[in-house]
């Protein structure tokens, strides 16, 4: 695999040391540094911001292009032609279903929609008022107590039934998390509705009126679940990775993903950035905020702008803003004072020195949250949501990283405590 080599040379070692350089099919070539810990060395990368901790064929980003492939389709594409089941799909089996297979794909995510009955004792454990991601991470790592036929990690059907269990479950966990936290029923999936329909029908029907979910904002929802479908070696899917790595319990390890999923600097951001519009309050109040995101010795920062890979800007809001556009049209909400002020955030962002010297753009939860709202959706609800979507990303990673030979997840560590010393006698 290793068509080129590497020199590196290091102050105390006589001799260079020779490392492989591999190619992949899109992206920078990477040096191969394992031949460093015979040399008594290790790399130093907090962040990983420039290690490439496994081979991936799954989804590919160039973050300075503003590129994002899955399976090497573009997401714009993606977003325009296909849908979040069929993208499900293709993570999972590296290729578009035929007709057929889209069927038998759909059918069989429909047949494991149900969650276990006795799962909705857990929900009854929690207050009413906890956070929805508190009890999905909960409620998914439980999921580990109720599938035991599936559960041999190196018996690539077992691996199968795995995903699509979750696929078909998370929905009606997220909608369950959702009607717990408002002390109604929770509804059962119905299978005659698409999956995005399916889940608003849980979120918002109940037992006394039939639900009509609108043809525009279950296309909204299923966008937004296709867009966060996946996203490479992300915090969250590195986790799931990781914690996969030791041969863990498939639904514990996405418990692990939702758990890392859940801070502001990742999925968290999309429920941030509501707060922080309603904090903003005001288009009066905008500038001071601006101020404070640009103040070194602040700690705040615009939610829903910048990305770790994205420099140029992020392809997937640029699908969102659309649909944004479409569901404010459709609801003709389209001068909700929140609104007005994430435009003109919007405006600054790509406009003032500092976010554009920074590369700073909007990036796909800034809009997310915003369709979001408008969809009628609580704030907590949103990272949840992402949970939901990512979820197909997360136990593909994990099928593929069980499909290969692997080796369990280890980082070394730069040491800088005391050394050895004797306990005071
Ligand atoms: N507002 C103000 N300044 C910012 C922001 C922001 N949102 N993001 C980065 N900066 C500044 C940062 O202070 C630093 O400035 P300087 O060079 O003067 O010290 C510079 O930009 C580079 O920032 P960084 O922290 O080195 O960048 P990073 O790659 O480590 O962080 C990020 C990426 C997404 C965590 C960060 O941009 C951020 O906190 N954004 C807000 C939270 C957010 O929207 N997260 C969702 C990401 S998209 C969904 C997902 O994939 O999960």
């Amino acid at each position: 695999m290793a068509d080129k080599k590497a020199r590196l040379t290091i102050d105390g070692l006589d001799e260079a040391i020779e490392l492989p350089v591999y190619s992949g099919t899109e992206g920078p070539d990477v040096v191969d540094v394992r031949p460093l810990t015979g040399n008594g060395r290790f790399t130093y990368d907090p962040g990983f911001v420039s290690t490439a901790a496994c081979e991936s064929k799954i989804t590919y980003i160039d973050g300075g292009a503003g590129v994002l492939l899955h399976g090497g389709y573009p997401i714009e594409q993606l977003a325009e032609h296909s849908d979040y089941l069929e993208v499900c799909y293709l993570l999972l089996n590296g290729e578009l279903p035929t007709p057929e297979q889209k069927e038998e794909f759909v059918g069989t995510i429909k047949r494991h929609t149900m969650v276990h009955e006795q799962m909705s004792d857990f929900f009854h454990g929690f207050r009413r008022d906890a956070h929805p991601m508190a009890i999905m991470v909960a409620v998914v790592g439980a999921l580990s107590a109720f599938y035991h036929d599936s559960l041999d990690i190196d018996d690539a059907y077992h691996r199968e039934v795995c995903a699509y269990r979750l696929v078909a479950k998370m929905p009606t966990i997220a909608a369950m998390c959702y009607k717990y936290s408002i002390g109604q029923p929770f509804q059962y999936p119905r299978n005659d509705l698409n999956y995005a329909e399916n889940f608003l029908h849980m979120m918002f029907g109940n037992p006394c009126e039939d639900y009509k979910p609108s043809p525009v904002l279950a296309k909204a929802m299923d966008k937004i679940f296709l867009l966060h479908a996946d996203h490479e070696q992300n915090a969250s899917t590195s986790t799931v990775r990781l914690a996969g790595s030791s041969g863990a319990n498939p639904f514990a390890c996405i418990a692990s993903g939702i758990a890392a999923l859940w801070g502001p600097a990742h999925g968290g951001a999309n429920e941030a950035v509501l707060t922080m519009l309603e904090e903003i309050g005001d288009e009066s109040k905008i500038e001071e905020f601006v101020a404070r995101a640009k103040d070194p010795n602040d700690s705040f920062r615009l939610m829903g702008f910048g990305h770790r890979v994205y420099r140029n800007f992020d392809p997937r809001a640029k699908v969102m803003k659309q649909t944004c556009d479409e569901v404010l049209a459709e609801l003709g909400i389209e001068d909700e004072p929140l609104l007005k002020i994430a435009k003109r955030l919007e405006q600054i962002a790509l406009e003032d020195e500092y976010f554009v010297q920074r590369k700073l753009y909007p990036n796909v939860d800034f809009y997310s949250g915003i369709i979001l709202k408008a969809i009628g959706i609580p704030t907590t609800m949103f990272t949840v949501i992402f949970a939901l979507s990512r979820t197909i990303g997360w136990i593909s990673h994990w099928n593929e990283f069980h499909s290969s030979p692997n080796k369990i997840g280890r980082p070394r560590q730069l040491y800088t405590g005391p050394s050895k010393r004797d306990y005071p006698a």
